[in-house]
Formats: C-alpha cells, sequence, structure tokens
C-alpha cells in the first residue's frame, strides 16, 4: 500500500514515522587524537572520501589550532568532500575560531564546533574559572562565532559529571548566544547507561526545543567500556546526533565506536524507533582503510569490524550456521560488505563443516574416504591451531590417495659446524634394498637433497621451499612443503617434524612416492 496521495510509498512512509539519527564521525578529530594515530593531509583525505561513501552526515575533519597543516588538511576536504557537513573544532578563543573559519572556508555545508569545559572538577582545576566566567566566556565566544557561522554546535566538555543545573545553564547561555546543536559529552566515559540516558531525558525536558529545533548529540567515551551503551540509551531518550568513530578509535579507550552504534540501531529496529542514512556495505571498508592508514589493528573479536565477528569454530555452531545461518548469526555479513560467515578449520569443527569445506575445494569423496580423511584431520588439528585449505588437499592426497611409500628414509647423518661446508649422509630404503649416498651442500638441507638425488638416480629440481613451525614451544613441529620439478613436471610435497633437517627429507620422498605412483610402479623399479 503506498501513500493515499501518492507522494510516498509505504516503505517510505514507514521511514518517516521513524526519528532520524545523524551520524557525526569524529575520527578525523577525536580519533586521531588515539596516541599514534596521526594521519597526513592526504591520509585524511583518503578517509574522508570513504566516509562520505559510507553516508555520515558530519564529518569532524579536525581541530585546526593544531597546524597549519591541519588548516590545510581540513581544507583539501572541505574543496572535495560536499556531501556531508564538514565540521571543525575550537576551543572558545577568538584565535581558535579564526583557524576554524580558515580551515573551513571552502566547505559547502560547515559547522563550527566549540567546547569549553563545564564540571567542577575542570573549572577549579584546568580552567581555574568561576561558573559565572564560564557562561560569560561561552556567551561571548559563540556571538563571535556567529558572525561567520550560521551553525554553531557546543559542547560542555565533562557535561556527565557537570552539576545538572549549572549544565542547564551553560546550555541555555549556549542556545541563547546562537548555538543550533548541543552535545552532551561524558568526556572520560564515566557514566552508566541508566544515568546518562536520565541526564538526556532531563535536558529535554528542561530545555524547550532541545532534540527539536535545537540538535542533541551525545559524544561517549569508552573508559568504562559503554560508549556504545551509554549513546544508545541517549538515543532512546531523545538525543538525535551521535558522535562516534570508525573502529571505536580515539582519546585513551577510544569513543563510541560507528559500526557498533549503526548496527545496533539497523539490527534492532523492533526495538529501536530510529534509523540513520549510513550504507552499510561500506563499513568493512571504511574499518580496514582507517586501520590501515592509522596502524590500529582492530582486535579480532571486535563487535561487527573483528577478525573473527563472524568466524565459527565449534562443531555445533557450524552445523547450525550451515544449516540456517540466523542461529548462530545476528547481522548477515554481506550486508556490511564481507564475502560471507568463515568457518575456521580447528579441533573444534564437526564433519559436516569439514565436508562442506571439500566441497568449496572442488573435493567429492565417498564416505568411507571422507571417514578416514576426517579422522586425520582431527589428529592434525592437536598438532596444529589452524588448519588452512593447502592442509586438508595435503590430508587428502595423503590419506585418501592412499601414497605408497615406496621411498622410506632409514636414517641421515649430518655434519656442519661454522666454517665447514655441511655434508650429508642419507640412506633410504626401495622395496627391500638399501640406497646410501653422500654429499656436501651450500647447507645441511642442500647436502641432503643433493645425497638423495645420488642415492636414488632421479633427476629433481627444487623449485621452492618453505618451513613454518606449526606448533610453539622448544618441541615445536616444523612443516616443510617445498615444490620440486621432476620429469618437466612441478610436483609439491610437504613433511612435518620436530626435526627441520628430517621434514625436509620426508617432503623430498613425499615427492617421489607421488611420482612413483603416478608412474604406476609398473616396471618394478623405482622410476
Ligand atoms: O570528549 C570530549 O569532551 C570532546 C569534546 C571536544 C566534545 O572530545
Ligand atoms: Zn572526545
Amino acid at each position: 500500500m503506498n501513500c493515499p496521495y501518492g507522494h510516498f510509498s509505504m516503505r517510505d512512509m514507514m521511514k518517516r514515522k521513524k526519528r532520524k539519527i545523524y551520524i557525526f564521525d569524529t575520527t578525523l578529530r577525536d580519533g586521531e587524537q588515539c596516541p599514534g594515530a596521526s594521519l597526513t593531509a592526504d591520509e585524511k583525505l583518503q578517509v574522508a572520501r570513504q566516509l562520505e561513501r559510507l553516508g555520515v552526515d558530519i564529518i569532524e575533519a579536525g581541530f585546526p589550532a593544531a597546524s597549519p597543516g591541519e588548516i590545510e588538511a581540513i581544507q583539501a576536504i572541505s574543496k572535495e568532500v560536499t556531501k556531508p557537513v564538514i565540521c571543525a573544532l575550537a576551543r572558545m578563543v577568538s584565535q581558535d575560531i579564526d583557524a576554524a573559519r580558515e580551515a573551513l572556508k571552502y566547505a559547502k555545508k560547515k559547522r563550527l564546533h566549540v567546547f569549553l569545559a563545564t564540571s567542577k572538577i575542570h573549572r577549579e582545576f584546568k580552567l581555574k574559572k568561576r561558573k559565572s566566567e564560564i557562561l560569560k566566556l561561552a556567551q561571548q565566544q559563540i556571538k563571535y562565532a556567529g558572525q561567520w557561522f550560521k551553525d554553531i554546535q557546543f559542547s560542555p566538555e565533562d557535561a556527565s559529571r557537570t552539576e545538572r543545573e549549572f549544565l542547564a545553564d551553560a546550555v541555555w547561555a549556549a542556545i541563547d548566544s546562537g548555538a543550533t546543536t548541543i552535545n552532551i559529552p561524558d568526556t572520560v566515559g564515566y557514566a552508566l547507561p541508566k544515568e546518562f540516558g536520565e541526564l538526556i531525558a532531563w535536558l529535554i525536558k528542561k530545555i524547550p526545543g532541545l532534540g527539536k529545533k535545537i540538535s542533541l548529540a551525545v559524544h561517549c567515551h569508552n573508559d568504562l567500556g559503554l560508549a556504545v551503551a551509554n549513546s544508545l540509551q541517549a538515543v532512546m531518550f531523545g538525543a538525535n546526533q551521535v558522535e562516534c568513530t570508525m573502529n571505536g578509535i580515539g582519546e585513551r579507550a577510544g569513543n563510541a565506536s560507528m559500526e557498533e552504534i549503526v548496527m545496533a540501531i539497523d539490527t534492532r529496529r523492533d526495538l529501536m524507533n530510529v534509523y540513520t542514512d549510513i550504507k552499510v556495505n561500506q563499513i568493512i571498508k571504511s574499518s580496514r582503510l582507517v586501520s590501515h592508514l592509522t596502524g590500529l589493528a582492530v582486535q579480532p573479536n571486535k563487535a561487527i569490524v573483528g577478525r573473527n565477528a563472524f568466524a565459527h569454530e565449534s562443531g555445533i555452531h557450524q552445523d547450525g550456521v550451515l544449516k540456517k545461518r540466523q542461529t548462530y548469526e545476528i547481522i548477515d555479513p554481506k550486508r556490511i560488505g564481507l564475502s560471507g560467515s568463515e568457518m575456521v578449520m580447528g579441533k573444534h569443527s564437526g564433519r559436516h563443516a569439514f565436508r562442506e569445506r571439500l566441497v568449496k575445494l572442488g573435493i567429492v569423496l565417498n564416505s568411507e574416504d571422507l571417514n578416514r580423511a576426517f579422522e586425520r584431520f582431527k589428529r592434525l588439528c592437536d598438532q596444529k591451531k589452524y588448519v588452512f585449505d593447502q592442509d586438508i588437499e595435503a590430508i587428502v592426497e595423503e590419506e585418501v590417495s592412499k601414497i605408497p611409500e615406496t621411498w622410506k628414509l632409514e636414517y641421515t647423518k649430518i655434519s656442519s659446524e661454522t666454517g665447514v661446508v655441511p655434508s650429508a649422509t642419507v640412506r633410504l630404503s626401495c622395496r627391500g634394498e638399501i640406497k646410501e649416498a653422500s654429499s656436501e651442500g651450500d647447507g645441511p638441507v642442500d647436502a641432503c637433497y643433493k645425497a638423495i638425488e645420488k642415492a636414488t638416480g632421479i633427476e629433481a629440481t627444487l623449485v621452492n621451499y618453505s618451513i613454518q613451525s606449526v606448533t610453539s614451544g622448544k618441541d615445536a613441529l616444523g612443516e616443510v612443503n617445498i615444490k620440486m620439478l621432476v620429469n618437466g613436471k612441478e610436483i609439491g610435497g610437504r613433511a612435518t617434524s620436530t626435526d627441520v633437517i628430517e621434514a625436509s627429507v620426508k617432503a623430498y620422498l613425499f615427492v617421489l612416492n607421488k611420482v612413483q605412483m603416478h608412474q604406476g610402479g609398473k616396471s618394478g623399479l623405482p622410476i
């Protein structure tokens, strides 16, 4: 059903009933204040472009008084990024406001954000000003700014620790002097959700027009891990703008994380009668760009954008998700720009997930082979934390293709001392016959490989060699992966052992045994 006048679709009408929450992104200002996160002008521009694609309403692009470079960066953003409002932060001093004027002079839509601390502790120890002086300063500077800015946001810093009546006085003074948005910061992340929600409700009741004609924002820090909860509570109680950063970066423990706020609103639309205009399919891209440019890694278990946010390892969970994704996922990972859920193959994985992974790898096994491969996979999981696709392919190759061990290792003897050319003796058996040879080499592995070539008489060239430890500690298992060119064909070999020389030799013999199998061993001779 559409609007009876034909103006709006049903969807629009539903949306209209909901209140819009404006997303004010401060990744480039508060986020950049995060230790070690500072960005060059070009990097800031890259982030701003992506924030525009993401659909944020306001970008706080920086603090112009910080440096001439900061002014130039904000100017560059203002020239190019035109859909969102571009905002700059200033203290309540005319030099800061002038710097913001300069920084925003090219912006199509601009906002000035001024702040002044109001809490007792900040007044007495930081500003050394009485309440009346704070009010006067705020009024003076907002009026000064009003000569050039129509859109002015005022933040009473440390609002959540400010005496309520004085906070209302400061907010009222700011509105009276020309502020069009009031932002309530929980500067030190001290508030609890119930308390913060009540503060917002109290301010709305106390100050007419707040949250309506005068926009009401919140800016929550994460010192108690409550920044998102506090922001959502404020939204429930009438705030219509949320300040946040990508990946939750920011001073100390950071700011409220944008992706969490947006996806909470999106996912719980049954309870929250609000919406944002964020294009959620840009979330992962934005998160990765910010992490890459700031050098701040996203913790693996971070909600929405962490590497593990859609990864399932437990067999029960994997089975559930494979049967119906929603059993263990409340968000479709594809909506936020991921390719899908991830099944981490490890010791908790079950047969269902293992079979699915084989299918993805293009391997179809009968049930007997599947059982054997699965048992082998489980044994490998006890040795290795993560089992990768190559491991699974190798298991199938070794276990199911059942490569006969034509060439067997009896022993290797290595002599390697500093300053002396390494040498090795390798003793192998082939169908009951012993073959032994010695050789020198560039290193112990090279010496062994040359000795094997002599002993077997099979020409083989090493194309690729890699070694990695698959367990931790002094007795770690070393896994050797090689590629060898035999009879004009590249063949892969792999072996594990606590002794890396033994693993290297066995990987080589694995290649020879594969060749032997493919040749059918018809002649009865080793190739
Ligand atoms: O945390 C804070 O109080 C701020 C203000 C400048 C809004 O970042
Ligand atoms: Zn802040």
